[in-house]
Formats: structure tokens, C-alpha cells, sequence
């Protein structure tokens, strides 16, 4: 069973494929969406889930995606289209590192695919050339809450890959970005997120024991539950951040005081 499949039906119920709860979702779009927010542009926009949010709260935005996985596109699409809103959200499969759009965007959203620029400062640098003037960004990466433990290692992250929150936030800082908002996914996110990415993988192949899918279902199920409860669980965090460039004569000013 190929990957996109396994992720299609472990997002069945959690459709946005990120730690974050319901009210999270809109607690950011409604930071991050401000008076006059018109184009958006989502970078690693998965089932478009975002955008459909943005889109159904916003009567005046149009939504733009991108993402890898075209079959993931396609099936986003078809619900656009079913909800009514296909004449105001686009998108598009391929690599969001190639997008070129026409205009520049009010809002760039960029939660979990920042694998797809090098991590989070490649992304935010990325992002600029589709931002408009004042212009928001909405980012979520992963931080260490802690030192990753070799559970944490074993389920195939690199201590390198990430900072802990303070030096994450100080990196985006440094790169030229205010933080106007952020959210810290919590444990509870976190744990409703993996269990709904396991439990509905699991409960797919038990419910189709006649598909020749269904062993290797359950076995991407089991290998990404000891991978979080024996690994990360704990110890990586997700955090996701409300931007917009610092002016250039402010630059400098939001430095840490050192203790
Ligand atoms: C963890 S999912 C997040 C999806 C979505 N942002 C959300 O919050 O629901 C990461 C997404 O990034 C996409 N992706 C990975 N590399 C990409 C690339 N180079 N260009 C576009 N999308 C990419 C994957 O296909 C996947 O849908």
C-alpha cells in the first residue's frame, strides 16, 4: 500500500494533518485572516482543509493550493466542488517550491510541509516571494520539547532537524519576522491527532479484511504507534506561528535580553 494511501485513510477523521484541534484551527485562521485579507496562497496544502475553513468563514477570500500528492488534489477538489466553493478555491499538484502564481498573497499558510522547502527558515524565505506588502504568514513546524532520547531518533528524526521552542522562535526573529500570534500544540492535540492517524488506519483494515491493502494497513498503524508512544510522544512539539516582516529600521530590536 503506497504512501498517500496509508495518509488518505489515517486523516479520515482528523482531516487537518497536524497536531491542532478544531478551535485551535479557527483561533489561528482568525489571528491570521485580518480586514482586507483577500488571496490566499496554502504551501503544502494537503486535503485543502485550511483553505475550505478560510474560504467558508471569508465569503470575499480566494484560496489558492498546492501539493505534491496529486491524488490527494484531486479528492480535495471533488469536495470543494460538492461544498460550493469550487469558483474560489484553486488548486494545483506539484511541488509548492516551483509555484508560480500571478499575484501576490495577503496570507501564505505553510502547516507541516515545511520538509518541502529544507525546514522552517528555507520555507519563511521561500514564502516572501508570494507575500504582498504587510502581508501574513501562517507557519507550523516541529520543535523539541526536550532533547530527543534514542526512542526519538529510532522512529527516524535527526537531532538537527529541529530546536527547542525559545531558539525556534528567536531563529524566525533573527530571519526578519514578528511573531503575532503562535500556538503550542498540547498533549491532548497531540495524543487525539496520533490516535486518530493510528486508530483510523486500524480501523479501515479491520473493516476491509478482504482487501489486499488491509495487512500492510495494519501494519503502518502499529509501526507509527510504537514509533510515537516508544519515540516522540513528548518530546517533539508543534508549534505554529502567526508572522509578518519586521520593517528593515526595526530589525534587531526584538533581540533576547540576556540574562
Ligand atoms: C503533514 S501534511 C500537511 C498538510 C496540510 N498543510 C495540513 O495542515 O493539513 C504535509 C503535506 O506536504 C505535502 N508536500 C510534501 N512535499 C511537498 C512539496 N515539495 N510540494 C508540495 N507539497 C508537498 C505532502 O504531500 C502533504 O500533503
Amino acid at each position: 500500500m503506497d504512501r498517500q494511501r496509508i495518509s488518505a485513510l489515517a486523516h479520515a477523521d482528523h482531516p487537518i494533518a497536524a497536531p491542532l484541534s478544531d478551535n485551535s484551527v479557527s483561533r489561528l485562521l482568525g489571528r491570521a485572516l485580518r480586514d482586507g485579507t483577500e488571496r490566499i496562497l496554502d504551501l503544502g496544502c494537503g486535503r485543502g482543509e485550511w483553505l475550505l475553513r478560510a474560504a467558508e468563514e471569508r465569503p470575499g477570500v480566494r484560496a489558492y493550493g498546492v501539493d505534491l500528492d496529486a491524488d490527494t488534489i484531486t479528492r480535495a477538489r471533488q469536495v470543494i466542488t460538492a461544498k460550493g466553493l469550487g469558483d474560489r478555491i484553486a488548486l494545483v499538484a506539484g511541488d509548492a517550491g516551483a509555484y508560480t502564481a500571478e499575484a501576490p498573497f495577503d496570507l501564505v499558510l505553510c502547516i507541516g510541509a515545511t520538509h518541502a522547502f529544507g525546514g522552517l527558515l528555507p520555507t519563511l524565505e521561500a514564502v516572501r516571494r508570494h507575500l504582498a506588502p504587510g502581508g501574513s504568514v501562517l507557519v507550523g513546524d516541529g520543535f523539541w520539547e526536550r532533547e530527543p532520547d534514542q526512542g526519538t531518533l529510532d522512529a527516524g528524526f535527526a537531532v538537527d532537524e529541529f530546536a527547542d521552542l525559545a531558539t525556534t522562535v528567536d531563529r524566525v526573529v533573527a530571519a526578519g519576522w514578528t511573531p503575532t500570534y503562535g500556538h503550542v500544540s498540547t498533549v491532548e492535540e497531540w495524543d487525539e491527532y496520533e490516535w486518530s492517524w493510528t486508530g483510523s488506519l486500524s480501523r479501515w483494515a479491520l473493516d476491509h479484511p478482504d482487501d489486499p491493502g488491509s495487512g500492510a494497513a495494519l501494519g503502518a498503524a502499529a509501526e507509527h504507534r510504537t514509533a510515537w508512544l516508544r519515540g516522540y510522544r513528548r518530546t517533539l512539539g508543534f508549534v505554529t506561528l502567526v508572522l509578518r516582516r519586521t520593517p528593515d529600521d526595526k530589525e534587531g530590536s526584538e533581540r533576547p535580553v540576556s540574562r
